[in-house]
């Protein structure tokens, strides 16, 4: 049985599979509609979301599979003091296999050693979120053509931001990769990102606080939120919530091609006078979603 915890679970042939699969589904979606009937997939949501649960489920649906779950802790058993342990084994009495998305790093990690159905990470604190990194290979994949030599800035929250965690760890492994790191001092990449990824690879990245500074290098800039959630103070979230914000004019020197994207949610860091831009492929991005997951979970329950 396998589980996705992390992003390099996969080898470089999986994720170039689940993304040849991905495709085809897009091609060809009446190939897979029946293809987990009597199936069940189950989130387990203890922390908010809408995209990734709802990209599950409707995955799971056009797979013509079965769903069920929760979207809030409070509406579990969890509540009445229940151990993410005991939550798994009883959830996979219920189903053939699980997304789960938890506040606590590592919490997905301890799920899968006492699961009887396959994991999958669908978030874990300010950790990782491995799908969220497969979802923007295939938006790689389909808007650039390439997944290597790409320079790729990464904007926001660096420090808190698990999307840019587990987007870094996989494009490690591709060739030609330039990063830039832009954030304010207090959000910068987590040095243990820098030791065990970025260096130990040999990877060429720059840190700035500017955004506009490399914009005409770029050709993916990749915006987040300031991640409130993790916070300790909220007068430090009021300070750093609007340090970015990406409008027309900051992109005037970017080049035609350029791919902006964003994991959503947006909260004020791209300004909505960017979406009709061609360039802004973050709602694309969010379809590109669903197809990839179908990919995954046809992968994680060995179906052909
Ligand atoms: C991201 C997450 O949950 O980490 N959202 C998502 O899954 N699409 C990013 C975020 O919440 O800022």
């Amino acid at each position: 049985m396998k589980n996705l915890i992390d992003i390099t679970d996969l080898s470089m042939e999986e994720i170039e599979d689940l993304i040849k699969v991905a495709k085809n589904i897009m091609q060809e979606p009446d190939k897979y509609s029946e293809k987990c009937k009597h199936k069940k997939l189950a989130t387990l949501f203890f922390e908010p979301s809408t995209r990734t649960r709802l990209s599950f489920e409707s995955a799971m649906m056009e797979l013509g599979g079965n769903v069920l779950g929760f979207s809030e802790a409070s509406s579990s058993s969890t509540a009445k003091g229940e151990s993410v342990s005991d939550t798994i084994r009883t959830v996979g009495c219920y189903s053939d296999i699980i997304a789960m998305r938890h506040p606590k790093e590592g919490a997905p990690l301890v799920a899968s050693i006492k699961s009887i159905v396959p994991i999958i990470n669908a978030g874990d604190g300010g950790h990782n979120h491995p799908t969220q990194t497969l979802t923007d290979l295939l938006t790689i994949s389909c808007e650039k053509n390439r997944l290597n030599d790409l320079t790729i800035g990464l904007c926001g929250d660096l420090k808190f931001g698990r999307t840019i965690h587990s987007l870094i760890t996989a494009m490690a492994r591709y060739k030609n990769i330039k990063f830039i790191l832009i954030s304010p001092d207090e959000l910068k990449i987590p040095e243990y990102i820098k030791e065990e990824i970025l260096e130990k690879n040999n990877m060429e990245y720059i840190e700035t606080n500017d955004i506009e500074e490399y914009m005409d290098k770029l050709d993916i800039l990749y915006m987040t939120r300031v991640q409130k959630e993790r916070f300790f103070n909220e007068e430090d979230y009021l300070r750093l919530k609007d340090y970015y914000i990406l409008n027309k004019s900051k992109l005037s020197n970017a080049k035609k091609d350029l791919c902006i994207m964003h994991p959503l949610p947006r909260v004020n860091e791209i300004s909505t006078e960017v979406d009709d831009d061609p360039r802004a492929c973050y709602f694309k991005q969010v379809s590109y979603g669903k197809f990839i997951r179908m990919a995954l979970i046809l992968k994680l329950l060995d179906i052909k």
